[in-house]
């Protein structure tokens, strides 16, 4: 069975494979429109459940849309409307979709969550968020990231922020695609510490970025973290901020990218994110064609 739960737990010559593909898949859709089925019909006579315990559009709408081109059909179900919600076994739910649909993608809380539905079901399942990593969306980045500057390996990759889920799962790229990260971010909200070894800290945000070839953040608050937390994260992260200023460090033609949903003038301010060095609309877009990719992949398994 092929999950694709994490980036480290994919071998990175599987991962080069799936980044090649969804560029390949790209590539020979250029200029059809959004509803146009793909030549390539992977999916034809699947269904595909993605299950919702988070809100969301660019994860629903992209597996959405990228089932549909590739000949298949979704069901989105949200977790709070499933018995999973109310009782029944992670364990239990796996068995009985895996009864009635071919892959299922899985957007929920806890990491143990995922984890269990994965063992437990008799079909591929992909993390569509975690907690703790979101490697879709860093493999929709690392698409991004070639398609305008070239192989990733050996470049310098800048978080700003805080060590978030995203954040985990860019680590974890950087080892499996072999290049250098930095976090900058308050002591505080360090990444996890089953991370370490896989990136540099340096404090001081401007120091970090000197010669980036992509600075990176998201949000302050994530979805799992208390509101409460709101106005201490502010003023923790006040400082890392991606701004011009910032952004005058890195190199010339370095790439400024933002998972979004993003909260404008908080952690980048809108001259950055509408400049000329910021991909983060691609990075949405490539979202449909990392993630056909990632669910090929799947089933070729
Ligand atoms: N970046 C991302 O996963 O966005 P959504 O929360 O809208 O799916
Ligand atoms: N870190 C954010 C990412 C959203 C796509 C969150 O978990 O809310």
């Amino acid at each position: 069975m092929r999950h694709f739960l994490d980036i480290h737990k994919t071998a990175p010559n599987e991962l080069r494979r799936i980044i090649d593909t969804g560029r390949a898949i790209k590539d020979a859709r250029a200029g059809k429109p959004k509803g146009a089925v793909d030549a390539d019909q992977p999916l034809k006579d699947h269904m595909v459940a993605l299950i919702f315990e988070k809100p969301s559009t660019r994860t629903r709408v992209s597996f959405d849309v990228g089932v549909r081109q590739m000949g298949g059909q979704t069901m989105v179900l949200s977790g709070a409307d499933m018995q999973l919600g109310h009782g029944e076994t992670i364990a239990d739910t796996a068995r009985v979709l895996s009864r009635y649909v071919d892959l299922i993608m899985m957007r929920t809380f806890e990491e143990d969550t995922l984890l269990e539905m994965a063992e437990y079901a008799t079909v591929p399942v992909i993390n569509g968020l975690t907690n703790r990593t979101h490697p879709c969306q860093i493999m929709a980045d690392i698409l991004t990231f070639e398609e305008h500057n070239g192989p990733i390996r050996g470049r310098k990759v800048v978080w700003s922020g805080d060590g978030n889920n995203v954040f985990a799962s860019f680590a974890h790229a950087a080892k499996q695609f072999e290049f250098d990260l930095v976090f900058t971010g308050p002591p505080p909200l360090d990444p996890e510490p089953a991370l370490e070894g896989l990136y540099a800290i340096e404090r001081d945000p401007h120091r970090a970025v000197d010669g980036a070839d992509l600075v990176v953040t998201d949000t302050w608050v994530s979805m799992h973290d208390p509101q409460s937390a709101r106005e201490r994260r502010h003023n923790q992260l006040r400082g890392y901020q991606v701004n011009q200023r910032l952004m005058d460090h890195a190199k010339p033609d370095a790439l400024f990218m933002h998972c979004l949903p993003a909260h404008r003038d908080d952690e980048a301010t809108s001259e950055v994110m509408d400049g000329p060095n910021s991909v983060i609309f691609d990075e949405a877009e490539n979202r449909l064609h990392a993630q056909k990719a990632i669910m090929k992949w799947c089933l070729e398994g």
